[in-house]
């Protein structure tokens, strides 16, 4: 297995250009099954994830062809296929992102239910909830979920019980079809739903409230097919700035646009932070001393837990304590020990961690366990002394497009050991 080793206390200069987002471009692929047509999708990121998508759409029997650098068209026309199995699942939970369009297109899916995952045990019962709600039978067997809305699905009001950002995905995607309106109570606001509301507003479809806490679908009889451009991955932005905050360094990001990253830049500020938007791009300037702050994370737009991990790394060198509260998920503190093992000073007592800024980290082998813990470790080992190297990177690569060659173009000490 692939290793990374990095030698730590280099400050990061220079522009870094961010991708695009793969919690984004995951949900695009799988609503393409909705109708079958051609589909241009652009901006998509070289990740492990993306891979997987596509290898469950030709499963279902799509065609998909990369026509240029982060380009691909996606051929739904012959798809015909609604199961997904557990090999695909197990790979990656957000298979389960086909359920709605196989839902809204064939009226009917199978899938393997997704396990437990590094992070917590993540159901998806609101994701049955709403289907059952639109008239869909539910049938859990040998570990599959088969859902049955043959009689045709009609339009609901559902009222989200948590908020969940591919619930409520899935249940807009099987909606679009629906007959009659359907209206989704507590819904997600993430920026990834309101671009795939636009689309399928693209397609054809009627949503109005995506980014709002109530959603409205308009059930249409036919949909067309459309080209689109993924945004940016916020995180991975975020991710970088907390990059140039740490090593003491300055970074510019092209290819994001600040509206997407204000829950993170304010929070980077309070940690004095110097910070300039612009356009399409971020300035950053790190502080010479890093200030504590406190972190709460919760659905957009507060602030996100795929960015607590790696705030939390710049949090382990700041000048004070700071407090930081996992509200999304139950076990999403893997990256402590791993910090620790570097010299951090972090307490957890359930979903809250004391963090204790020390004077130095240094460096050691850590191990990755899932994707932004290891963005996390990654961060740390750039600020620490003398040499990290961290396993089970596969974790980065499903969430990061060629990290190591955009930290090293920072001026990062960084290189990846083939394993
Ligand atoms: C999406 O996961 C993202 N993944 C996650 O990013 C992200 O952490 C999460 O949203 C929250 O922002 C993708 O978009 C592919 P949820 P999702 O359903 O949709 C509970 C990354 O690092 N819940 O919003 O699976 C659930 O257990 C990944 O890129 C239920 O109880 O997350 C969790 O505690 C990690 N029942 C909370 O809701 C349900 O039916 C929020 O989960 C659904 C969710």
């Amino acid at each position: 297995m692939d290793k990374i080793e990095i030698v730590g206390g280099t400050p990061l200069r220079g522009t870094v250009h961010i991708s695009g987002a793969k919690n984004a471009a995951l949900p695009i692929f799988a609503a393409t099954l909705i109708n079958g047509g051609q589909y241009t999708l652009s901006n998509v990121p070289d990740l492990k994830d993306i891979t997987t998508i596509i290898h469950l759409l030709v499963e279902l029997g799509a065609k998909v062809e990369k026509t240029a650098p982060g380009q691909y068209l996606v051929d739904t026309r012959d798809a015909g296929g609604f199961e997904a199995t557990y090999d695909m699942v197990k790979t990656m939970r957000a298979s389960c992102l086909v359920l709605g369009p196989l839902m809204g297109r064939f009226g009917r899916a199978k899938i393997s239910l997704p396990g437990g995952c590094a992070i917590g045990e993540r159901p998806i019962d609101q994701h049955l909830k709403g289907l059952a709600a639109m008239g869909a039978r539910i049938n859990l067997e040998h570990g599959y979920v088969e859902v049955d809305g043959s009689n045709g699905l009609v339009g609901a009001r559902i009222t989200m019980d948590i908020v969940t950002v591919t619930g409520v995905m899935n249940i807009m995607m099987a909606a679009v079809l629906a007959k009659g309106t359907t209206v989704i109570e507590n819904a997600a606001r993430e920026p990834e739903v309101v671009a795939l509301a636009s689309f399928l507003n693209a397609m054809g479809a009627k949503i109005t409230g995506a980014g709002s806490p109530e959603v409205f679908i308009e059930g249409v009889s036919r949909l067309g097919s459309t080209d689109v451009t993924i945004i940016p991955d916020r995180i991975e932005a975020g991710t970088y700035m907390v990059a140039g905050a740490i090593t003491g360094g300055e970074v510019e990001l092209t290819g994001i646009r600040p509206a997407l990253i204000a829950n993170i830049t304010d929070k980077l500020r309070e940690c004095g932070c110097q910070i300039r938007e612009n356009g399409d791009g971020v300035w950053l300037k790190a502080p010479n001393v890093i200030k504590p702050v406190n972190v709460n994370t919760s659905p957009f737009p507060g602030f996100p837990t795929d960015m607590q991990a790696q705030i939390m790394a710049l949090l382990t060198l700041a000048q004070g304590a700071s407090v930081v509260v996992e509200n999304i998920f139950e076990n999403r503190f893997m990256h402590v020990a791993e910090l620790r093992r570097m010299g951090a000073d972090i307490t957890v007592v359930g979903n809250t961690a004391t963090i204790r800024g020390v004077q130095k980290l240094s460096g050691a082998p850590l191990m990755a366990t899932d994707l932004r813990a290891s963005a996390s470790l990654a961060l740390a080992g750039l600020a620490a002394e003398g040499q990290t190297s961290i396993s089970r990177v596969y974790h980065l690569d499903r969430g990061y497009e060629r990290i190591e060659e955009k930290m090293r173009a920072l001026g990062a000490n960084i290189r990846r050991v083939k394993g």
